[in-house]
């Protein structure tokens, strides 16, 4: 009997994790989102070329966030870099073939790195500079691109000689981009500032990245509780994002009351030090049904911080709930529908107001953000339910959220 019941959990678990990752390449909420990465010519030099490259992110609501984005690619022949402005390769290699006027960078794959906001105004370019962040296409449009000039030589310099670099790869700096092989497409044309010329690029090569979760191989980052007015509740679900392995500081866990919790200006945001739970996740979000009116409801939404080195700028939500399409108002956040014509439009996508709560600080006293939604009830389809007033699925900067089981959900009537 209870051999049974256990192989039916176990198959019912491959069931759904299969269908799980078989979907997780097309993304519903975002089926065109991808990076393009644009390689414009602009100049032929005596030994090889001057090229604008930007990232465009054309990803309805995933960014690239702190530390940044990190473009790697291998040069076809024996190409160096002579100078890059904007950016910066993270080697020199070894230029020792080169006398007198030595290259910036000489290894068969570089990799570039943005520069800080700091860098002095001489030494940047247009769309260039942002510390490698680079916005997502709905939250913030006017930082969707990032920019860097470089000059390259020992290169082709016509554009029958010219050779395409292979093997691209974007980072941020952990897996999760494969890009396409670059493509020659039509020259870009670039408007003057005056606005009364029109220069166009020499040759032009675009390259596709698209986003798979699959590849992260990473753990949940976040995870919900539900709670509503009658206290009734369903805690963030235990070890969704790893497992607790004692109470005093261990690896990866750090007790909030111990003398060893960081202070603020503790940098390393590459591997998160979290506050210890029973879920260990880094972001926990609270949906608090607030209050049941006649002809609204209002929920509560709180995003908390539990990570110490990360302060989390440009957070967004991503929300999928069926009362989404009669959202009334929202306090506390900015806010969009995704809309699709091949999903319900059910989804929203939120962020924080920029000065006011746009940057999720780091765990402790300053690390939470507080917003709420009120939803006009459509009488077709409200229902005190167990389970409807919840939201369906949370994403956090585009990763998705472990929800209670929807057994455990809180009865709300
Ligand atoms: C990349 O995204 C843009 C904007 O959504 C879209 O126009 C373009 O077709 C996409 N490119 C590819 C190769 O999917
Ligand atoms: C650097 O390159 C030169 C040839 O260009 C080679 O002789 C030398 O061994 C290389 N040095 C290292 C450390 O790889
Ligand atoms: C190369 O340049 C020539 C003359 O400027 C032009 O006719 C030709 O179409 C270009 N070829 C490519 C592949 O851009
Ligand atoms: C491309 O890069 C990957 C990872 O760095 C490497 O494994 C692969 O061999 C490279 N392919 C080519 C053609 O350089
Ligand atoms: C190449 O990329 C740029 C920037 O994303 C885009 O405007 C252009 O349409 C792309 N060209 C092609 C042929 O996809
Ligand atoms: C906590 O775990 C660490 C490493 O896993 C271990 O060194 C330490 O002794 C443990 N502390 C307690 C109180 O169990
Ligand atoms: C978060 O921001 C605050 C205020 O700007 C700063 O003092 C702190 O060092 C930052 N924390 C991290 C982990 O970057
Ligand atoms: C979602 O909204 C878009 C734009 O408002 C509309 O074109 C589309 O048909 C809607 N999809 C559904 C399934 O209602
Ligand atoms: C809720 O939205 C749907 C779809 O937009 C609409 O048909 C319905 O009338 C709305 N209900 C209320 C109560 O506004």
């Amino acid at each position: 009997m209870s051999f049974l019941s256990k192989s039916t959990v176990l198959l019912l678990l491959v069931l759904c994790c299969t269908s799980f990752t078989s979907t997780e390449a097309y993304d519903a909420l975002d089926p065109n989102g991808n990076i393009t990465i644009k390689w414009d010519v602009v100049n032929w030099t005596p030994d090889g070329y001057v090229a604008v490259v930007t990232i465009y992110n054309y990803q309805q609501y995933r960014h690239i966030e702190a530390p940044g984005w990190l473009l790697g690619w291998t040069w076809a022949n024996n190409e160096v870099i002579w100078s890059i402005f904007g950016g910066q390769t993270t080697e020199q290699g070894n230029c020792s073939r080169f006398k007198g006027n030595i290259p910036r960078c000489c290894k068969k794959s570089p990799t570039v790195v943005d520069l800080s906001p700091r860098t002095p105004h001489n030494q940047k370019i247009a769309n260039c500079c942002k510390g490698g962040l680079i916005s997502s296409m709905v939250q913030d449009p006017a930082n969707a691109a990032s920019s860097f000039q470089l000059s390259v030589g020992s290169a082709g310099n016509t554009n029958k000689t010219v050779r395409i670099p292979k093997n691209i790869t974007l980072n941020t700096p952990g897996p999760g981009y494969t890009c396409d092989p670059a493509k020659i497409v039509r020259p870009s044309k670039f408007l003057s500032a005056d606005k009364r010329r029109i220069t166009q690029a020499l040759m032009t090569w675009n390259i596709t990245c698209t986003y798979s979760h699959f590849l992260t191989h990473k753990a949940p980052t976040c995870c919900v509780s539900l709670s509503s007015f009658n206290k009734a509740i369903a805690p963030c679900p235990a070890s969704s994002c790893g497992r607790r392995k004692n109470n005093t500081v261990s690896r990866g866990c750090v007790d909030p009351k111990s003398p060893h919790v960081p202070g603020p200006g503790h940098k390393n945001i590459i591997t998160p030090l979290v506050q210890c739970t029973s879920h260990m996740c880094p972001i926990k979000i609270q949906w608090h049904l607030k209050l049941n009116y006649k002809h609204y409801w209002r929920v509560t939404i709180r995003i908390t911080n539990l990570n110490y080195h990360m302060n989390y700028t440009q957070w967004n939500l991503i929300v999928q709930h069926p009362n989404f399409d009669n959202l009334t108002q929202v306090f506390g956040s900015k806010y969009e529908a995704l809309t699709s014509l091949s999903t319900t439009n059910d989804t929203a996508m939120l962020w924080g107001i920029k000065h006011y709560n746009d940057v999720l600080m780091q765990a402790g006293r300053y690390g939470k953000v507080h917003l709420e939604l009120l939803f006009r009830k459509d009488k077709a389809t409200f229902t005190s339910k167990k389970g409807w007033a919840f939201p369906q699925r949370i994403y956090f900067n585009g990763d998705s959220c472990v929800l209670p089981p929807p057994d455990a959900y809180p009865l709300v009537a």
